[in-house]
């Protein structure tokens, strides 16, 4: 079977899933998207309000500023990096769902298999995993996103590097943030794994 067709089964599979409670709050399944070959894959937290609205990764401000690191940093199409999230529905504080929080530990345990499995699919040559909840996850620890950042791991023999989300970018001086250096030392890195040349 294509890797095409293997995740288009997977995400059939997770588009009725209802193996935890955010089944009943959300929209739409937002289970990823990107290139089947892609050489990097974008892990994140969770969907917000405008990917439970469309169904699609990473398309809120967030999104925006890793658009922006993509194509203007490692200088490819979005569309030739895959990107996802630690789990497919929205987590929100309370059924109005006007507030995001971190997914919690069931969903995080309800959920993962559909990552592992995309990755499996894809095989990427390097994960970058945005922020806390996806480090904690594909790393199997409980150190700190700061202190973890750029720090190589490795998940089932397939190199990661942790960094910063772009929210918390965003929520500490944006655009201006020293932070957003810190974020492209450790993009570069992950390039350098990937085999793609730094600008
Ligand atoms: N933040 C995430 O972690 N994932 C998204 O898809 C959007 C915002």
């Amino acid at each position: 079977m294509s890797k095409d067709l293997k995740l288009d089964t997977l995400r059939e599979e997770a588009s009725d899933c209802q193996a935890c409670k955010l089944a009943t709050t959300r929209n739409r399944v937002v289970f990823g998207e990107g290139n089947p070959d892609a050489k990097i894959f974008f892990i994140g937290e969770g969907p917000g309000r405008q990917e439970d609205d469309t169904g699609r990764p990473f398309i809120g401000r967030a999104g925006e500023l890793l658009t922006r690191i993509i194509e203007n940093g490692i200088g490819i199409p979005r569309s030739q990096v895959y990107i996802a999230n630690i789990v497919k529905c929205r987590p929100t504080v309370d059924m109005k769902m006007e507030k995001d929080r971190a997914p919690d530990k069931e969903e995080v345990a309800a959920c993962t298999h559909f990552l592992e499995s995309q990755i499996d699919i894809i095989k990427p040559k390097v994960i970058v995993t945005l922020g806390g909840p996806s480090t904690k996850f594909v790393l199997r620890t409980e150190e700190g996103i700061t202190k973890i950042r750029g720090k190589q791991g490795e998940y089932r023999g397939i190199p990661v590097i942790p960094t910063l989300h772009p929210s918390y970018v965003l929520r500490n001086g944006g655009d201006k943030s020293p932070l957003k250096r810190d974020v492209w030392e450790d993009i570069k890195k992950a390039m350098a794994i990937a085999g793609i040349p730094i600008p």
